[in-house]
């Protein structure tokens, strides 16, 4: 792989062991990839904070300095941390203080976190604390390199942004943040970014449970490509673009999609192509939909519903406020809970709006930083749940060995107060 001065003089230790080690790290990964080079970038949206029971044995070994070497550098060495060269956040990690006592989760993993925050947070890591950092104010421009990990935001930053990362790691993730370079291939490359599927609705595609449904539908179809959708598709917004995405990421591994006239490397279906003959298109109908519908269901026995989780990708600002208005003046169903995940930014001006509080009065709990999926837990005795999340359908029942049901954020919130589902795709 060829070095740039700059990233040679960092390989040789001009900045420091710890420097020295991540530029080691990023070559060692660049040539196993078949990377020709590094691109520069000024953008990391990563995992350092995120507590296991590693972490800590770690920690007692050699402080915060030996958990980021090994964990986030992949080095044995004694290591002083630098404060990170480039702008970088965290990502979702474990749930917070605010959570104890009502998520079963252990609190010496609470504790750990918080002092990691500290750590880090003096290092120059933004405790952004979401999956949807763009929603909370790190939002790379277009074209612009960045180092993102984070399924649903790697495939939302490279489609709806049209900035250019593949999904990371945590090695790669920890060593962009102190060097300010990323091996330079694949979705860094303009001829690696064009569409390869062409994919029609024939049904209307409107709203979040769309836009979702039809996500998951085309991550089935593509994989692991770069789906162009077209068709029957009303306007989506910020919230349907992160559950397109998320669903297309979870039943694929999609990490960038083109919506002719919406996002922003498509102005048109053959820019969208770079060109080159439009493949056979694959048609998105009545059938489909149901079929969709019923895949998504297909963990549901019980419609007695003991836990329903909304806000994944982590919830809007919208999504908070509609949940509130759906649970107004009705209180849940007595062994049912319901929690909505939210970016924690978000949580204060839902607090200062009055939803939390709403929420709240009906028995729902508004949570931040992490959700049931990444940390593994949910309400004590959770047999079946309910989700307006592709997502969170496809991926807690085998998580959690639990019944999954899949709706909207209405039917949902029914299900909360009855302690019954009954959804039903219209
Ligand atoms: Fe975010 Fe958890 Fe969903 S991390 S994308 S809420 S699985």
């Amino acid at each position: 792989m060829r070095l740039a001065d700059d990233e040679k003089a960092m390989l040789d230790g001009a900045e420091g062991p710890a420097v020295a080690a991540a530029m080691d790290l990023l070559v060692r990964y660049g040539e196993a990839l078949g990377a020709d080079g590094l691109c520069d970038i000024r953008n990391v949206a990563g995992t350092m904070t995120q507590p296991s029971p590693v972490k800590a044995r770690l920690v007692r070994e050699g402080g915060w300095n030996k958990a980021f070497a090994v964990i986030n550098l992949d080095s044995d060495d004694d290591l002083e941390i630098p404060h990170m060269r480039v702008p970088t956040c965290q990502l979702q990690h474990g749930f917070g203080e605010d959570a104890l006592g009502v998520v079963p989760y252990p609190e010496n993993m609470v504790a750990l976190q918080g002092d990691a925050e500290s750590f880090y947070g003096a290092h120059g890591v933004n405790i952004l604390a979401t999956c949807t950092p763009y929603q909370v104010g790190n939002l790379p421009v277009r074209g612009e390199h960045c180092a993102w990990m984070e399924s649903s935001a790697v495939v939302y930053a490279n489609s709806v942004l049209g900035a250019r990362t593949n999904c990371e790691g945590t090695a790669s993730t920890g060593a962009a943040s102190l060097t300010g370079k990323i091996p330079c291939w694949g979705n860094h490359h303009e001829e690696n970014r064009h569409g390869t599927h062409l994919i029609e609705a024939a049904v209307p595609v409107d709203g979040f449970l769309d836009w979702g449904m039809f996500g998951y539908f085309v991550g089935e179809v593509v994989q692991e490509n770069r789906p162009v959708v077209i068709g029957d598709l009303h306007r989506p917004d910020l919230t349907d673009l992160k559950h397109f995405g998320a669903a297309a990421a979870s039943s694929g591994g999609v990490e960038l999609y083109h919506i002719p006239g919406i996002t922003p490397e498509a102005p048109t279906v053959e820019a969208a192509f770079g060109g080159r003959a439009l493949p056979e298109k694959v048609v998105y109908g009545e059938r489909e939909r149901r079929g969709i519908y019923e895949r998504l269901n297909d963990q549901g026995r019980s419609t007695d519903v003991d836990f329903v989780l909304l806000g994944c990708p982590h919830a809007s600002l919208d999504q908070i406020a509609r949940t509130a208005r759906a649970l107004d003046g009705r209180r849940l169903s007595p062994g049912t809970e319901l929690w909505i995940m939210a970016p924690r930014a978000l949580r204060a001006m839902a607090d200062r709006s009055g939803y939390t509080e709403t929420i709240q009065r009906a028995g729902g709990r508004v949570l931040t930083d992490s959700c049931p999926a990444m940390s593994r837990v949910a309400p004590e005795g959770t047999r079946v749940f309910a989700t307006d999340s592709a997502k969170q359908a496809h991926y807690l029942p085998a998580i959690l060995g639990i019944e999954a049901w899949f709706g909207t954020l209405e039917e949902c919130v029914d299900a909360a107060v009855t302690g019954t589902w009954r959804g039903d795709l219209r």
